[in-house]
């Protein structure tokens, strides 16, 4: 791969978007390498978490803007980046982006398809496709607005201002703020606590709160009473129970 750099310390790894001389803008072949990377660790048992991160002065950039200069809707249609996004939607292994620096179009909206989005205090975040002609493509204007509210979102998404971490952190996009000394090793911090969990319970915790964002209250009441139920057929829910009573550490399998 050219353009992803994966790094595997079991039971975490990290995919790292490495196009550095244009602050890792994301062209098809980024997102067909980042997809290909992400599903590869996806299907690996010993890969509990993966942090998806980019280099301290960007996460990324956004869109490739070079590429659009002569795009019409049928090139846009034809290249379907949309299938590769939807893609990395699916990876069910916990997803952490941990950002630095530059998130901006794409790259913003690449950090709100994971799960958990954690920055250095140095990141800057933003939504600037309408200084461009356009609107965010990626997912931008429903996963912003399901985040910090329709004000809000209109306040960032027209204005396209650039926004700091600490803002990115007042409005919900962002769990935890870093260090910029040591965002990137406090993220595998979380990404190697969220490991040690039992993964099919994480599984369906990630399922049942993407589901907020997509169903109704009943049917992600419905779906988390099933979740919790199934969860009584696993080997990892007798051992962690079994494992408080007894008072030792638990040892998670993922069966
Ligand atoms: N697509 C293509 N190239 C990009 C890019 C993008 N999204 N973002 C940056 N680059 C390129 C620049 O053109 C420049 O190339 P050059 O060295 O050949 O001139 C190089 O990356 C470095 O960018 P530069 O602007 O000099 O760096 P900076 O640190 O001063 O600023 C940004 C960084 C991210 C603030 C600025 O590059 C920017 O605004 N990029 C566009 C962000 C954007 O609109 N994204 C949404 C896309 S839909």
């Amino acid at each position: 791969m050219a353009f992803v750099v994966v790094e595997r310390e079991h039971p975490i790894a990290i995919a790292r978007i490495n196009r550095p001389e244009v602050r890792n803008a994301l062209n098809v072949q980024v997102m067909d390498e980042l997809v290909a990377a992400l599903e590869e660790l996806d299907a690996e048992e010993m890969v509990r978490a993966i942090v998806l991160t980019g280099d301290e002065k960007a996460f990324s950039a956004g869109a490739d803007i070079t590429g659009f200069v002569e795009a019409t809707p049928i090139t846009m249609l034809h290249q379907d980046l949309t299938a590769r996004w939807e893609r990395i939607r699916r990876v069910q292994t916990p997803l952490i982006a941990a950002v630095s620096g530059y998130a901006h179009g794409g790259g913003c909206e690449l950090a709100m398809v994971c799960d958990i989005v954690v920055a250095s205090e140095s990141a800057q975040f933003g939504q600037p496709e309408v200084n461009l002609g356009i609107i965010p493509g990626a997912g931008g204007t429903q996963r912003l607005t399901r985040v910090a509210g329709k004000y809000r979102a209109m306040d960032l998404i027209l204005t396209g201002r650039r926004f700091s971490a600490q803002e990115a952190k007042e409005i919900g996009l962002v769990a935890r703020v870093f260090p910029k000394d040591s965002w990137l090793d406090d993220a595998k911090t979380l990404a190697r606590e969220i490991a040690a969990k039992p993964p099919l319970a994480i599984r369906l915790a990630i399922e049942a709160i993407d589901l907020v964002a997509n169903s109704t209250l009943d049917a992600g009441l419905e779906f988390e009473r099933k979740a919790f139920y199934l969860l009584f057929a696993s080997e990892d829910k007798n051992e962690g129970t079994r494992a408080f009573v007894e008072k030792r550490k638990a040892d998670f399998k993922g069966r």
